[in-house]
Parts: C-alpha cells; structure tokens; sequence
C-alpha cells in the first residue's frame, strides 16, 4: 500500500512550501490540491463564469479536458492542454477559489483525482482536507499553523493580492470538507519557525512512527 503524508492548513500557513521540500527530501512526489481547485477558477473565470455559479462551473467542467499528471517530483495540471499554473495566483483566482471550493460535486471529481495520485506510488499531499476527507485511514496527518497576522505578512511578503482572512472564514464554514484539524493529526505552530524548522518537525514526528528508512532523510 502506497503511504501518504497529509498536510492541512489554513492559508499561507506554509503548507507548499513545507509539502514540496518534505517530499524532495523523501523522494516522493509532492501534490498540491489547492492547485487543482484553483484551476477550476480559473478556468471559470478566464471564461467569465461567475465563480459561485455551480450549475455554469459544472457546465465548463463537462467540456473541458482536465488531465492530473506528475513531472519533477510535482503534480501537473492542464486543462484542455493548457498548463494554468502561471495564472493560479491571481488576484480574480484567489478571490474566487474558495466559492468554487464549496461546490460539493466539483469537490466529488477533484477529490477522486487526488485519491489516484496515490495507486502505485507514496505521495505527500497538501490541502484542506486531506486528512480529514480524502485519505482519513492515513496515519500520517499533520495541521500547519500560524497567526493571522504572520499568514497575512507571508503572504504580503509574496506580493501577493489576497484576503486570507475572507477565504479562512468560507473554508471553514462550508458545509462540504471544512477545513477542519483531523483529530489524529499532529499540529505543527509555525508562527516562530523557519521553513527548515517545520519540515525538521514533522520529520521528527515521522520518525518516532517508525516511517522513515535510515539515512533516506
Ligand atoms: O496556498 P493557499 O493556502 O493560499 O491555498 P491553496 O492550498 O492553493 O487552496 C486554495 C483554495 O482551494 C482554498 O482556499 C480552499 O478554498 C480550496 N481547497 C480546498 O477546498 N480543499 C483542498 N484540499 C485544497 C484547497
Ligand atoms: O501553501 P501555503 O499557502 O500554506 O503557504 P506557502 O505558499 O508555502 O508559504 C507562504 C510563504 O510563507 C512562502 O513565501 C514561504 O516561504 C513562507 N514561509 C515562511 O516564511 N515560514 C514558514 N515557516 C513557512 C512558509
């Protein structure tokens, strides 16, 4: 059985960053589910479907070819051969992603596709409720944190439009997979850490569980 490490999170909470070097450092592969949500925004709102429009959302998912693969240690996506990932960030995107997020059927085929990433192959996931929903029988859960404020000047620090507070407050009170800590995950507050000293953290935790082979990390 393939193994997955799950990492959730709010947002800027340093989940991508802590997801890729971990996996880098395991040599897994690393997969980012946010992207995957973002892409559907984007293609929503590149088309000028109003995000929250479920029934339009859906439409455009129906006539477009959405293809979940992996290169470099990293999962890929494109959408009717296009790679979205330079517009995932925009500032229409993040404003958007969290309505099309709430939308339980695009989350019934997103989360089917996150669910294939793992036949065959030991992965480490970040999301919102990759613990809690999408692979709950995983032992290796963890919660990254951080204040409000250290989040919000993260994400400043990226140059970054985004109001996380808005975004924090919908993935938490949607009805379908809030983001929610799993009850057995291991919370990691990273409001004093470095990146180095997250993925130092977890490390630790994974090796009292016995995951890790000596000397692999
Ligand atoms: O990186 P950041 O935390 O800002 O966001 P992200 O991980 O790229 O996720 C973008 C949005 O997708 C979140 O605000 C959620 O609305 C949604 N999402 C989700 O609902 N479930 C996931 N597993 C991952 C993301
Ligand atoms: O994926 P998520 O939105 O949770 O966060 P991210 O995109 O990985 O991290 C947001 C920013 O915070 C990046 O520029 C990271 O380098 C930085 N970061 C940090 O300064 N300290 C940490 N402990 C974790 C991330």
């Amino acid at each position: 059985m393939p193994t997955v490490i799950a990492i959730d999170g709010p947002a800027a909470s340093g989940k991508s960053s802590v997801a890729r070097m971990l996996a880098k450092r395991l040599g897994w592969l690393y997969v980012n589910s946010g992207a995957m949500y973002r892409a559907v925004t984007w293609l929503a709102v590149s088309r000028g479907v109003p995000p929250g429009d479920a029934g339009r959302v859906l439409g455009l998912l129906d006539s477009t070819r959405m293809e979940f693969g992996a290169e470099n240690g990293e999962s890929t996506i494109r959408m009717d051969g296009v790679d979205p990932v330079p517009h995932l960030t925009d500032p229409q995107v993040n404003a958007g992603v969290s309505a099309v997020a709430s939308i339980p059927e695009v989350r019934r085929i997103l989360v089917a596709a996150q669910r294939e990433y793992a036949t065959g192959r030991d992965i480490v996931m970040e999301g919102r409720d990759i613990g809690s929903v999408v692979f709950p029988d995983t032992p290796y859960k963890f919660y990254v944190d951080a204040s409000p404020e250290v989040r919000a000047a993260r994400r400043a620090r990226q140059g970054l439009t985004d109001a996380i507070g808005e975004r924090d407050k919908v993935d938490s009170s949607r009805r379908t997979s809030p983001l929610v800590i799993a009850e057995d995950a291991h919370v990691v507050e990273s409001s004093n850490l470095t990146l180095d000293g997250v993925v130092g953290e977890i490390i630790g935790r994974l090796k009292l569980a016995g995951l890790t082979p000596p000397g692999q990390i």
